[in-house]
């Protein structure tokens, strides 16, 4: 995961964004830019270990922790102001890696998380688990899910006071 203003221009090959050059020279505005590390393993050989990279807009990752962590709450004048969402841990758990029904998604790639989260959103994505979703997504605006996928995706490997702090969730002691 890489904050930056500026990333490679890419072109569209399949599902993949393949970097067409090593500098970064095109605006990310607002987007989130996932490009294959090494474009000939996944690509070609499909080889499941070949990393990507991610771009996101400078500032994603705090603003990310701060929704994801705190539903973005602030405190103003002793007064608790609640963010346009609410604290992914309560379901998916304080490492974020799901427990029960409830999915992982900590470390995933960030183009899908958003992904996802446009879809709850558009109900696009639908079902009675997804309803559980529904209010978490209903405020969001662009920026709020490019910067919560940013820091979702980051977050692996998770820390190990998160794993720990889950292990009651999961039924291990
Ligand atoms: C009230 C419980 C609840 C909260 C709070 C919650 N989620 Fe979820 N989330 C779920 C459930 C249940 C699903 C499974 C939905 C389904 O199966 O369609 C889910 C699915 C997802 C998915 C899709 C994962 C996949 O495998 O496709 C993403 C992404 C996600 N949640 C992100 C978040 C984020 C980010 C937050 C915090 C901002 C959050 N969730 C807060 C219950 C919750």
């Amino acid at each position: 995961m890489i904050e930056s203003d500026l990333v490679p221009k890419t072109r569209i090959v399949g599902n993949l964004f393949i970097a067409t050059e090593a500098e970064r020279t095109e605006p990310i505005a607002g987007r989130i830019i996932e490009v294959a590390e090494d474009e000939s393993r996944s690509e070609t050989l499909r080889d499941q270990r070949a990393g990507f990279i991610a771009y996101v807009p400078p500032g994603s990752l705090a603003r990310g922790r701060a929704l994801v962590t705190l539903g973005g709450a602030t405190i103003v004048d002793d007064e608790i102001v609640p963010g346009n969402t609410t604290a992914c841990a309560a379901c998916h758990a304080p490492d974020l890696l799901g427990v029960g029904d409830v999915p992982p998604i900590a470390g995933r790639s960030p183009s899908y998380l958003a992904r996802q989260l446009f879809d709850i959103q558009s109900g696009m994505r639908r079902g009675p688990a997804a309803e559980l979703m529904k209010p978490v997504v209903a405020r969001l605006t662009a920026d709020d899910i490019t910067a919560i996928s940013a820091y979702v995706g980051s977050k692996f490997p998770p820390d190990p006071a998160d794993v720990e702090a889950a292990r009651p969730l999961r039924g291990v002691r």
